[in-house]
């Protein structure tokens, strides 16, 4: 079973899409699957549009009363999941469904226990960032070098074996559940897989000062 974890505040107008495409790429795999969205009780009602397109037989809505924040909500579908491969994706269609095919193929072929969209391997790019932010996180993904050798260390897209991962080791502040992933995760072999970042059409992003003052945070308890 594939279990592919969606964090969502205010996604009203891209869940929809998102889940459509999903069913479309999962079935093709002929693949056993389930989609756990983590809803912090968003105001524009994501959680229930989301309910309305997801068969309980595919997979479950979650809806956290707080806005706890994306990497916590992450950590509580990986706990509430029953695949024994997870993966984590953003609802707002930068990150391309139709790559999860290739992510999986070498983790269910034993050739990695770990598989991450990458922007920064040959192949991949940033479509539709402002430079601010293309820099931002080229510089994020520079800070992150001592820690793990994975070259977009700041990745919100990606596929593990469950296995790898103790759920209470991970630090739950600020959106770098990967990074947390890349870092503690007890995997021999990681495999980045080239895919273009489209910047999202609908909704906003959650991404501010406050997400890069986190983002130092949490790298000082990697020392
Ligand atoms: N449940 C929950 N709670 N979900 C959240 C929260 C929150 O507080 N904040 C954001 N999300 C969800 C969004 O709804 C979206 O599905 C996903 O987390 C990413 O948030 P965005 O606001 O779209 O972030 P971004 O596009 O600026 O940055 C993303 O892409 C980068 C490149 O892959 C993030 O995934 C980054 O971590 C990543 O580096
Ligand atoms: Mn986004």
């Amino acid at each position: 079973m594939i279990s592919i974890i969606i964090p969502t505040y205010n996604e009203s107008g891209n869940i929809v899409e998102l889940l459509q495409r999903l069913f479309g790429v999962m079935e093709k795999t002929g693949l056993k699957y389930e989609i756990i969205v983590v809803d912090d009780n968003s105001p524009d009602n994501t959680a229930g549009i989301a309910g309305k397109v997801l068969p309980p037989q595919y997979g479950k809505v979650i809806v956290r009363k707080d806005k706890k924040g994306l990497s916590s909500a992450v950590v509580d579908g990986i706990r509430l999941s029953s695949g024994s491969i997870v993966g984590v994706m953003d609802s707002d269609m930068s990150h391309p469904p139709e790559l999860i095919p290739r992510m999986l193929r070498p983790i269910l072929a034993g050739e990695c226990e770990l598989a991450v969209g990458s922007r920064y391997v040959k192949g991949g790019g940033c479509n539709g960032w402002p430079l601010k932010r293309q820099i931002t996180s080229r510089v994020a993904c520079m800070l992150a070098m001592p820690f793990t050798a994975v070259k977009d260390s700041t990745s919100g897209f990606f596929f593990f074996k469950k296995e790898i991962i103790d759920t209470n080791k991970i630090n739950t502040i600020g959106f770098k559940i990967g990074l947390e992933v890349f870092v503690k995760g007890r995997y021999k072999t990681v495999r980045e897989i080239p895919y273009v970042f489209t910047d999202r059409k609908a909704g906003a992003s959650k991404f501010s000062t406050r997400q890069i003052l986190e983002y130092l945070k949490q790298l000082a308890c990697f020392i």
